[in-house]
């Protein structure tokens, strides 16, 4: 397995592959590999001939007083689940790297990236959305692997490739979780054992939400109601938002018909943590 530090190190291994019409796959990461990212390793390896994941802790994403300095970091880790599960190349550069003195270009997407995780992380979506175009260029790959776990993130990426004609197939993977229905999140381990316990109800609300509207509710407002009094009868636990919103757009839908996603966010003590249910696809 190759480890690349440098762009141009990329670019002239995927040029090689290429030029034998090998396919290749790409799974954006920012590391502290976890069971979820690896289903969409799997994914990858199965479906192409070469695949690259990238670790990079992306400084753009995060919000002034987020965990950029906490995130968690164990490059060492990483390297050895991804050459076992036969990645080719890690691409794992630095800062300047990726953002060299004088870097001033963005991509900045409007709408789907105000709703939901947009409004409480203010451009948030911009440094995903820059990182995620760099490294698409960077590397240049036949499909990239995204999580619902992130559905935003998705339908953002999915959105962005259409709006900028990128020839680029993005191929979204199911929620890897916990036994008791945490989904796995590389913030997981900010999490004391109490606030572990609680954590679940992020979960369980989701869970209300899915047995209503499998009962035959289409009315958002009695879902979301529902859905912040089970969040709500947990003490350490503070609601950031529970909406329900069409799939592709991201605006609010007052009735369920078409694709739809219920996402949820929440505070434990100074930990964020989101999860979603799809309906409709
Ligand atoms: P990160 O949080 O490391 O996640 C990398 C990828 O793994 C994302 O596509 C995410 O949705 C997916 N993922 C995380 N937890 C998952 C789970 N439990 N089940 C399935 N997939 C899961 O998302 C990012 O990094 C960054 O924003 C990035 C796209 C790399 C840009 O910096």
């Amino acid at each position: 397995m190759i480890i690349a530090k440098t762009i141009k190190e990329v670019r002239e291994n995927v040029k090689a592959w290429r030029a034998e019409g090998l396919k290749v796959g790409l799974v954006p990461t920012m590391g502290y590999l976890h069971e979820g990212h690896q289903s969409l390793i799997r994914r990858a390896v199965k479906e192409n001939d070469r695949v690259v994941v990238s670790i990079f802790v992306n400084p753009l994403q995060f919000g002034e007083n987020e965990d950029l300095d906490t995130y968690p970091r164990d490059f060492a880790r990483d390297s050895k689940i991804c050459a076992s599960e036969g990645v080719s190349m890690v691409f794992h550069p630095s800062g300047h790297e990726m953002y060299n003195k004088g870097f001033c270009t963005f991509v900045d997407m409007t709408g789907l990236t105000e709703t939901l995780c947009g409004k409480s992380r203010p451009g948030h979506f911009r440094g995903v959305c820059t990182v995620v175009s760099k490294l698409f260029n960077i590397v240049n790959p036949d499909r990239a692997y995204f999580g619902w776990k992130d559905a935003q993130q998705v339908a953002v990426i999915k959105r962005m490739v259409m709006d900028l004609n990128i020839d680029i197939e993005i191929v979204a993977c199911e929620t890897v979780r916990e036994s008791d229905g945490l989904a796995r999140s590389s913030r997981n381990v900010y999490l004391s054992s109490n606030e572990r316990k609680a954590s679940t109800i992020l979960q369980e609300a989701l869970k209300v939400a899915e047995k209503k509207i499998a009962s035959g509710v289409r009315s958002s407002h009695e879902i979301k109601e529902a859905m912040v009094e089970t969040i709500s009868s947990v003490k350490e636990v503070k609601l950031d938002y529970a909406e329900i919103v069409d799939l592709k757009t991201l605006q609010p839908v007052s009735t369920i018909d078409g694709p739809t996603l219920v996402a949820a966010a929440i505070f434990i003590g100074g930990t964020r943590l989101i999860d979603n249910y799809i309906y409709g696809i």
